[in-house]
């Protein structure tokens, strides 16, 4: 594509992430045979023509179950993948653009924390070795700074007093501890995208909300956009200005959190919010989810993809795909009868 052509040219200012009809398809892995024979490839179509914005400062929720495409998306969104098709701007810029060293440098500004901090840190480098790392990279020649300038965000991030923590390695401290580090590690570089992906899931219950509400603070504090991967709708609640609903590599739904969570229009969304766990449990039972595993995305259903599980599924859903459509201000809903739940 030419670059006078790119989406990116245009995009608005306000966003610091512009996804545009993104699609990721890995080539299923067949036999010798196969491949001498010629046979057409099938393909995995984990992303499948997403597309979405991010506004400066906000959190975006990307949501759905396990296999719905979500940390495909990150990865896409980060530059650690290239798309199939489609396009990813940030700030403005198509990362198609770039050479392997310009998306380096460009890397500074988004980091990423993972799920698992005991498999995303280094077991025989030391905290603040690794919490300094980024520094290193990017920053090599203000070696002598990157002490203070390490143990001042292990302080941002509670891990005090810093010089304990220094020279401490991973399984010297608890696992809540661990994300703190490598949420340090991942604002070294005074980043302006944080991909969280399930950053709390392997997190003990008991320090959930305390990494959740130290997110929060941190984005105000240093001006972070977010954008925040989850199957979980629950902590989603807790953090999302905006949050998209996926199934199957697409996009069901997307708009303002309290508009989702309040007038969910889409069947799938329903379904995902009745099975939340309310705290009072005599107030409303937890409904299953629907019947049905989710199908599998080397051959997804035709049409509708969820019309396989939907309750409300009718003969058009088979047939034909629905858009995603605005059916209240910024709400966007891919339904061909979300008109029923308004
Ligand atoms: N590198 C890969 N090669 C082949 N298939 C992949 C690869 N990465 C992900 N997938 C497949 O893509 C789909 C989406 O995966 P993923 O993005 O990890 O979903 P989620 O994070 O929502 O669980 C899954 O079916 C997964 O098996
Ligand atoms: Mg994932």
């Amino acid at each position: 594509m030419k670059k006078e052509q790119s989406p990116c040219i245009q995009a608005d200012w306000d966003n610091l992430v512009e996804v545009h009809n993104l699609k990721k398809w890995f080539p299923v892995q067949t036999g010798f045979l196969d491949t001498m024979l010629s046979r057409s490839r099938d393909f995995v179509r984990a992303v499948d023509d997403v597309s979405f914005y991010i506004r400066r400062g906000e959190v975006f929720g990307l949501a759905g179950e396990s296999g719905s495409g979500k940390t495909t998306i990150g990865r896409l969104v980060i530059g650690l993948e290239k798309p199939t098709e489609g396009t990813v701007c940030f700030d403005g810029t198509d990362l198609s653009w770039l050479d392997n060293e310009e998306l380096r440098r460009l890397r500074r500004r988004m980091q990423v924390i993972f799920q698992d901090p005991m498999a995303s840190l280094n077991p025989r480098m030391t905290l603040g070795d690794s919490v300094s790392h980024g520094l290193k990279i990017h920053y090599p020649e203000k070696s002598s700074a990157h002490r203070d300038l390490t143990m001042e965000i292990m302080v941002k991030v509670g891990l005090t007093p810093p010089e304990f923590f220094y020279n401490k390695y991973p399984h010297q401290i608890s696992g809540g501890q661990r994300q703190r580090v490598v949420i340090a590690r991942a604002l070294i570089t005074n980043p302006d995208l944080i991909l969280a992906d399930e950053p709390i899931a392997m997190a003990d219950v008991s320090v959930r909300a305390l990494l959740l509400d130290l997110m929060v603070q941190l984005k105000d504090e240093l001006n972070l956009t977010y954008l925040y991967i989850t199957h979980d709708l629950a902590t989603a609640k807790y953090i999302c200005d905006r949050i998209g609903i996926l199934y199957l590599g697409r996009i069901a739904e997307v708009g303002d959190l309290r508009e989702i969570y309040a007038y969910p229009l889409h069947p799938y969304t329903q379904a995902l919010l009745a099975a939340v766990p309310v705290p009072n449990p005599k107030e409303r039972r937890t409904q299953p989810m629907p019947e049905g595993e989710i199908p599998n995305p080397i051959n997804p259903p035709s049409g509708c993809r969820f019309h396989p599980r939907c309750p409300i599924s009718q003969e058009i859903c088979s047939q034909e795909e629905p858009e995603l459509r605005e059916m209240r201000p910024g709400h966007h809903v891919a339904c061909h009868f979300a008109e029923q739940f308004l």
